[in-house]
């Protein structure tokens, strides 16, 4: 199993976003997690596809593209456009979700597939685990950065990342939000693979907060 570090730019220097960018790249970022809010899924709006695009010019590493949007069946296209490699859909917020698999996979683009704390993980079947890359365990309330990690989740992570064994399929298991010095144990030795930090990363001095946690990854790898 490969351990991915995830830094989510809402966290970032909005004002020098291609500059943070570069930091965390520099520093071995695996992926680059884009937190995309529409207002009406979670509470609070955050950017789209012109902010993605821009970025996009700045470094070839894997866009993680978190959509907390309605029905997000309707902007994959325009999402893959924008440059996103992968793109995960919340199951709350989905009208059908092989309908919105089918959309990524038809753009080329990896599928990701989220759970909100208080969704279990039952609500994604074997059928669609076997089709998808990913599953993404919220660990806060999806909307806002710099939550507290949600104890409740670890039993999910235990839960999904237990049945891909038993399934015999290559998917990661990502978590999100709320991982920190304190949390990043937990949420390792229960099965999570795809680690995003937003808070973690961007406060303080980011090439240290990078190399922390790289090495942290690193005794799990
Ligand atoms: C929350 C977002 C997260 C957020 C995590 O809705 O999905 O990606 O940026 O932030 P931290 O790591 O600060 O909890
Ligand atoms: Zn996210």
């Amino acid at each position: 199993m490969e351990y991915k570090l995830a830094p989510s730019i809402l966290a970032a220097d909005f004002a020098a976003l291609g500059e943070d960018i570069k930091e965390i790249d520099t520093a071995g970022a695996d992926y680059v997690h884009i937190d995309v809010m529409d207002g009406m899924f979670v509470p609070s709006l955050s950017f789209g596809m012109p902010v993605i695009q821009s970025v996009r010019r700045v470094t070839d590493t894997f866009f993680d593209v978190h959509l907390m949007i309605e029905e997000p069946e309707r902007y994959i296209h325009e999402f893959a456009a924008a440059g996103a490699d992968g793109i995960t859909v919340h199951m709350e917020a989905v009208k059908d979700i092989d309908n919105a698999i089918g959309h990524i996979q038809k753009a080329g683009k990896k599928v990701g597939v989220a759970v909100s704390p208080k969704t279990p993980v039952s609500v994604i079947s074997d059928e669609v685990l076997k089709q998808i890359d990913m599953v993404l365990v919220m660990t806060v309330r999806p909307g806002f950065g710099g939550q507290k990690y949600m104890n409740i989740t670890t039993p999910k992570i235990k839960e999904i990342r237990q049945r891909i064994d038993e399934l015999g399929v290559d998917v990661d298991v990502e978590v999100d939000g709320g991982i920190n010095a304190d949390t990043i144990d937990t949420v390792l030795s229960n099965g999570a693979n795809v680690i995003v930090m937003g808070s973690s990363i961007f406060r303080g001095d980011i090439w240290e907060n990078m190399a922390f946690y790289r090495k942290k990854l690193g005794e799990y790898a």
